[in-house]
């Protein structure tokens, strides 16, 4: 087994997981120091694209956001998202699986889903493809964003398939916007870490879109806090270059090539 996903093991109910999302390698690297897993995510399609949806996001256009990511990832493992579409059949999902590994040197791919996937993670871990699944809100098939859990049959569907998923060898989970109590149910009663967004503080480790993280989106998501704001912070230095631009005073002489 890859040494960076039995790290990752080793920390069910000992230490925090740290997650992050990436689309590109000086970022990455950042990131790289203090994450366990970098994720290279298809939210993608809308915080870079302005995609409605990520139903739109290509095979190709996750390639080659994560080849660039790998340029900054180092130590921490680095998983790829199989965009919406790609993974319809096992055979599908096995060969464009295969395509994302070999063009990316990722270490794992994450596939959305419970139930219905099941026969696609399996032939993925059996031809020695790491699996991230994914379970509560799935943006690839679903239009409401609402969170997960409030009804009784809900609850059982997702933990049943946060089981399945289990017993067919995913080495980690995705709990988006699941209720607290279901988080943690599911995170006490099944082997593989769960990794939350907007699931609460019971998950195994924490995921959000770095872009949220660090003020640069716009997004207002309840379970998004900012810890900085980098649109200012560039805002800022920006207006400092155009007035210096114009007022003559950038470039200085140490800037320019003199003979
Ligand atoms: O696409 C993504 O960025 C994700 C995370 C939000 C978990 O799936």
């Amino acid at each position: 087994m890859n040494k960076k996903i039995k790290k990752i093991l080793k920390k069910k109910n000992k230490s925090k997981i740290i997650c992050l999302t990436s689309y590109s390698k000086n970022i990455a690297a950042i990131l790289d120091k203090h994450c366990d897993l970098v994720l290279v995510g298809d939210s993608l399609g809308s915080v870079l694209y302005n995609y409605k949806s990520t139903r739109e996001v290509t095979l190709e256009t996750m390639i080659n956001h994560s080849k660039s990511v790998r340029q900054g990832v180092k130590k921490a493992l680095m998983v790829v998202d199989m965009p919406h579409n790609t993974y319809r059949s096992p055979k599908e999902a096995l060969k464009n699986a295969k395509l994302v590994m070999k063009k990316t040197y990722c270490d794992a791919v994450k596939l959305e889903g419970g139930k219905k996937i099941i026969p696609m993670v399996r032939i993925l871990i059996k031809n020695k493809i790491p699996v991230m699944g994914h379970l509560g809100i799935l943006p690839q098939t679903e239009k409401k964003f609402i969170f997960k859990g409030k009804r009784f049959d809900e609850r059982k569907k997702i933990f049943n398939e946060a089981k399945l998923l289990d017993d067919a060898g995913v080495f980690s989970i995705v709990l988006e916007c699941i209720e607290t109590k279901l988080s943690k149910k599911i995170t006490n009663q099944i082997k593989a870490p769960t990794i939350g967004i907007g699931s609460s503080s019971n998950c195994d480790g924490q995921v959000l879109v770095i872009d949220d993280l660090i003020g640069l989106s716009q997004t207002k998501f309840k379970f998004v806090k900012k810890y900085t704001n980098v649109t200012k912070i560039i805002d800022k230095a920006v207006n400092k270059f155009k007035l210096e631009v114009k007022k003559k005073q950038f470039p200085k002489k140490k800037h320019s090539f003199n003979i």
